[in-house]
């Protein structure tokens, strides 16, 4: 782990470490396990953000299940835009199935609302909500996640999936913005 990271002139220090998520994501793993045995989820990776964490999340989970992904944007530098973008659509594989919604971090929870409301709409027989990270102060929509990660303050953090303008993705632990209280 480095002491300090640097991008677009912004500085940033370690927040949660590669081992605490990795410790973190086998106990969510086992809750999922056990509450969908017999269901065969269908795990929606929501990219880009969440591609690491559903990587780990997925393979660690020991019961029948899928995997499928969907693309949203509504983040342009450091702050929601508010406008949810949906840029790789569903398909018909979520009707009558259990679906975990894989997120890397709810904030405001637009972006979890409106997916919410999509998956819905194309026939899902259940929703469960799996995000790694959770700004319950910065939530303005009424979301619930039934699987969170870890809960934080509203910080700017980066690092495993999280990005500043797409970079800083494969940094394997996270990491918060210096000085922002
Ligand atoms: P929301 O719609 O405001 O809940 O924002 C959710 C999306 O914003 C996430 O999927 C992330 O892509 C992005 N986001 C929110 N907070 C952060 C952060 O601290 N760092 C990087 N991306 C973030
Ligand atoms: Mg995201």
């Amino acid at each position: 782990m480095k002491k300090e990271v640097e991008y677009k002139g912004l500085k940033f220090e370690p927040y949660i470490t590669q081992e605490q998520i990795n410790a973190r994501v086998q106990e969510l793993a086992a809750q999922i396990s056990k509450d969908c045995d017999g269901k065969e989820p269908l795990f929606l990776c929501v990219l880009t953000g969440a591609f690491p964490f559903a990587s780990d999340l997925f393979r660690a989970v020991d019961i029948d299940a899928e995997i499928s992904f969907i693309r949203l944007q509504s983040y342009q530098g450091m702050s929601t835009t508010g406008v949810v973008k949906q840029v790789m659509g569903l398909g018909e594989e979520i009707k009558g199935r259990n679906v975990v919604i894989v997120e890397d971090i709810i904030d405001t929870g637009h972006t979890m609302h409106n997916l919410i409301a999509t998956v819905k709409e194309k026939g899902a027989a259940d929703i469960k909500i799996a995000t790694l990270l959770f700004k319950p102060s910065a939530l303005c929509r009424p979301v619930k996640p039934d699987y969170v990660g870890f809960e934080i303050p509203t910080k700017f953090i980066i690092g495993y999936g999280l990005d500043i303008d797409g970079k800083a993705r494969n940094l394997q632990d996270i990491y918060v913005l210096k000085d922002d209280k």
